[in-house]
């Protein structure tokens, strides 16, 4: 028997016998005749079986949608009355000489033809291998792997090196909560899992890669809302020896090529992307994530921005003194604007210093952001002073950023981009939930696998954990 080809190939064989292998997308039974549409991971192609082999007739009668089968057959040109348009393989049919039953299907829970907007999210959710099998579904993550390559390719191609960094770790401040983990060797202690690899990337950029990026998973323990889940991909980069303008042109490049390649009816309003400060988004739309586009009923316009000149510090509570009472609007490990490094050395006017922060923002989403970092030590111990934490504090915390900094660690900068935002606004959808395989719900659940869960008492014995359920 000849070997398996995909589907989409068969445009190019008419005449030959081929062997296929795949879904049963649809039975017909059109009198003597039953039409079969078969699916694979390339596409779809109609099959047509006869009466004239009984034993193949017999088996084609059983057949049920999502029944995996192997199929060998004469590629035939549809008559032009028969062809469709709308089938990359609707010029072609296939005629039916054997058919190999592989797997049996279950009817599915969910009804995978349409685009499901309509079925319960829940049910969904906990049937996601089922739900996966969605044209849109299955489009959604094929383009997010191609997207994703498309961004790896660019950033190897100048130079970047892709390293990956723990999960098991320590509390790094991203301004959420962090997820825990119990330690068994070192009873009552435990790591954070990474709300980002910030600290990591420019302990990189200390040892010397001088360009880094990684497709980072990040937890972090917040609501989940359509444009934010409890753990997600950025894709994050460090660069040294760069200003802020050296950053944010590289990551536009990267942005316009992939969607010149990946999303080639996208329109992109403005291109280089406007440059806007805080204060004039703030002043003139009220979010520093705002919605520039023209017309908000193109679904193909993408309207890129980047806001700067973000205050660096905002008041705690609206209390504000010199040595507390004041929170970062970003990220601690920040400079600020060289302008301002003197009101920060001297702790002077804190109120009014501006950061090197620049966000990206797309179509009223904030999709990114970074800043150039504060790679002086004494420099970023102001900041943690100015921010109230105790001397004691800040060497539990940030001990290891202070103390590498003092061997010789270059000026970086750099930026993360949340990945399954970005898809999800390439690929018009309204959820991030619907740009990842295997999301979780609305409150924290993957009720596929049943997660959380309760461990086994021994677990938690091992771990000396003792569970108080409040009343
Ligand atoms: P920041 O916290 O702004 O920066 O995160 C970068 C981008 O990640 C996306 N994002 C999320 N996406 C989905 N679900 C979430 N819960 C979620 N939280 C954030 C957003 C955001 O713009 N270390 C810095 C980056 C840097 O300075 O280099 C950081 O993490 O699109």
């Amino acid at each position: 028997m000849p070997s398996r080809i995909l589907i989409k190939e068969i445009i190019n064989k008419i005449g030959e016998k081929v062997v296929l292998s795949g879904w049963v997308d649809v039975r017909r039974d059109h009198g003597k005749i039953i039409f079969l549409d078969l699916r694979d991971m390339s596409g779809k192609v109609q099959m047509v079986v006869t009466p004239k082999d009984e034993e193949t007739y017999k088996i084609a009668t059983t057949l049920r949608p999502e029944w995996v089968v192997e199929i060998e057959g004469l590629v035939s040109a549809r008559p032009e009355k028969m062809k469709n348009p709308e089938l990359a393989t609707g010029g072609v049919e296939m005629q039916v000489g054997k058919i190999k039953v592989l797997a049996e299907a279950e009817t599915p829970p969910i009804d995978v033809s349409g685009d499901g907007y309509d079925i319960g999210e829940d049910t969904r959710l906990q049937y996601r291998y089922v739900d996966l099998k969605r044209a849109r579904l299955q489009k959604n993550l094929r383009n997010r792997h191609k997207a994703t390559k498309l961004m790896r390719d660019f950033l190897a191609e100048s130079g970047f090196v892709e390293i990956e960094t723990p999960i098991l770790t320590k509390s790094t401040p991203e301004g959420a909560r962090d997820y825990i983990v119990p330690s068994r060797l070192h009873l009552g202690t435990f790591y954070a899992l990474p709300q980002s690899p910030q600290q990591y990337k420019q302990l990189l950029m200390a040892a010397g890669f001088e360009r880094y990026f990684q497709m980072a998973r990040c937890f972090r323990d917040e609501d989940t809302r359509g444009d934010r889940q409890p753990e997600f991909t950025q894709m994050d980069l460090e660069m040294s020896f760069v200003d802020m303008d050296a950053v944010m042109s590289l990551n536009e490049k990267m942005v316009i090529n992939m969607i010149k390649e990946a999303y080639p009816n996208k329109k992109i309003q403005e291109i280089p992307f406007p440059r806007l400060s805080y204060k004039e988004v703030m002043n003139k739309y009220g979010t520093d994530r705002p919605d520039l586009r023209k017309d908000i009923n193109d679904p193909d316009l993408l309207a890129f921005c980047w806001v700067v000149d973000f205050p660096f510090f905002s008041a705690l509570g609206g209390e504000k003194t010199e040595t507390g009472g004041w929170t970062f609007t970003h990220n601690p490990f920040s400079a600020p604007k060289p302008e301002f490094m003197d009101d920060l050395m001297e702790k002077r006017d804190i109120g009014s210093i501006i950061t090197t922060q620049y966000d990206v923002a797309l179509n009223g989403y904030e999709i990114g952001g970074g800043s150039i970092r504060n790679h002086k030590p004494e420099a970023l111990k102001k900041v943690f002073e100015i921010l109230g934490y105790s001397e004691d504090r800040i060497e539990k915390n940030f001990g290891h950023m202070l103390q590498a900094f003092k061997y010789g660690t270059p000026p970086h900068g750099g930026i993360a981009f949340g990945l399954d935002r970005l898809i999800m606004l390439l690929e018009g959808e309204g959820s991030i939930r619907e740009v990842m395989a295997f999301p979780k719900t609305g409150d924290g659940r993957d009720f596929m696998m049943s997660a959380p869960s309760e461990v086994e008492k021994e677990q938690l014995i091992e771990l000396g954990i003792k569970i108080e359920k409040s009343e």
